[in-house]
């Protein structure tokens, strides 16, 4: 048997939009193992607690869920990765103001562990444009977001702001 690649996908997920959706299926078609890491940074507000955020990426996987493990992680993703025995990271990029603080974190992180690579998907046409920041500005404003992330997150969305 060769050995297992196992990736990591790395981000705030606050909240999980079809754009991370559509990265999780190509990753899982490329990789042995995709873990969905959920990170936790103490200086930045979510709107959703991490059990929350990492329970709406659990629901939506649906079935690739055998492939996909949903981890959390505090401090640096090089250590998630060391613990998890990923070798990879992938991270979507949408387009040109992406690829440059992208490449930033990829070569920081090779810096920090030279054995971890990251990749870069392009995310399908139809999510260029999304963002989870851009949800959150959505669902605060009570405008309709059932487009753009799978259904038990617009259901969360809609009870974290009731209208
Ligand atoms: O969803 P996001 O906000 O784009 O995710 C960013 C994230 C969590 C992937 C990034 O901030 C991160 O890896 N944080 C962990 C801290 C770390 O390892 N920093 C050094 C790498 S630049």
């Amino acid at each position: 048997m060769g050995t297992m690649t196992i990736a990591i996908y790395p981000g705030s997920f606050d909240p999980l939009t079809n754009g991370h959706l559509d990265l999780i299926h190509r990753g899982a078609r490329l990789f042995d193992r995709l873990l969905v890491a959920v990170g936790v940074n103490p200086g930045k507000q979510t709107i959703f607690e991490l059990q929350q955020r990492m329970d709406l990426v659990q629901g939506c996987i649906g079935e690739v869920e055998g492939v996909v493990e949903v981890v959390s992680f505090t401090g640096l993703l090089v250590d998630a990765a060391k613990e998890h025995g990923a070798t990879c990271v992938i991270r979507g990029v949408r387009g040109a103001s992406d690829l440059d603080s992208e490449s930033s974190m990829a070569n920081t992180n090779r810096t920090l562990l030279p054995e971890l690579d990251t990749v870069f998907f392009s995310p399908a046409p139809e999510w260029s444009f999304l963002s989870s920041r851009l949800v959150r500005e959505i669902a605060r404003g009570h405008g309709e977001v059932n487009k753009l992330v799978p259904p038990a997150v617009a259901q969360a969305l809609q009870q974290r702001f009731p209208d």
